[in-house]
């Protein structure tokens, strides 16, 4: 059965603030000054939307997003956010249903990975990057394990919690880097937050030549 953060969306950012501080949203918005001014740009999982507000405070307007979601009330939460004059479709779906032929500048990943096993992890990423141009940029956030004790065990009671509450499929942090190497992606810009548990990383895709 998939994982669907409905049952969360009413505490989930509450949640992650009392757990994480500034932290998750500070992780996020380094990424930022990567979106070009008009580009099109692509958000999955975005949860509550409020990378929209702050991505609207640098661009409020001239940009092209597609914002997709697969938890209905994380997109209801998101529609309400401040989108500027900025051009926004908001699907709610599993971004690997869809059949967007969009080529994208910027592709956004914040903590999507982190619930998924090997296997999704390869499906959903292999489908993101090839709607992501080439030399596009992608923007990857998500949890890392440095060797720090506290690090297994908050990501273990973390993904205990949300396996209950929400039904996600992870029972470890699925490799993510080693997917970007893989499909030849420089790291171009990289900066860890909380105690390097989180890490946020400029990924440019290989030109085609
Ligand atoms: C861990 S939450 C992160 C939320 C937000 N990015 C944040 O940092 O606060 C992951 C989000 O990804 C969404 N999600 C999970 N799998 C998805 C998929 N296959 N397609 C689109 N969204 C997905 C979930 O509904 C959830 O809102």
């Amino acid at each position: 059965m998939a994982a669907n953060y409905d049952n969360s969306a009413w505490f989930y950012d509450r949640l992650s603030r009392m757990v994480y501080g500034r932290a998750i949203i500070r992780s996020q918005v380094y990424l930022l000054e990567w979106i070009p001014a008009g580009g099109a740009i692509l958000i999955v999982g975005g949860g509550s939307g409020w990378i929209l507000d702050e991505i609207t405070k640098r661009h409020p307007s001239g940009l092209n997003i597609s914002y997709v979601e697969i938890s209905a009330k994380m997109m209801a939460l998101s529609r309400k956010r401040n989108a500027g004059n900025n051009n926004i479709s908001y699907i709610n779906d599993a971004i690997e249903n869809l059949t967007d032929e969009t080529n994208y500048d910027v592709v956004i990943t914040p903590f999507l990975f982190d619930n998924f096993t090997e296997q999704t992890l390869q499906k959903v990423f292999v489908y993101i990057h090839h709607r992501l141009k080439p030399q596009g940029i992608w923007l990857n956030t998500d949890f890392k394990l440095t060797g720090k004790w506290w690090q297994n065990v908050l990501l273990k009671s973390m993904l205990l919690f949300f396996r209950l509450v929400c039904r996600i499929e992870a029972k470890k942090l699925p490799d993510i880097e080693k997917c970007f190497e893989q499909h030849n992606y420089n790291a171009i810009d990289q900066k860890s937050f909380f105690g390097e548990f989180i890490l946020s990383t400029v990924y440019s895709k290989k030109s085609k030549f």
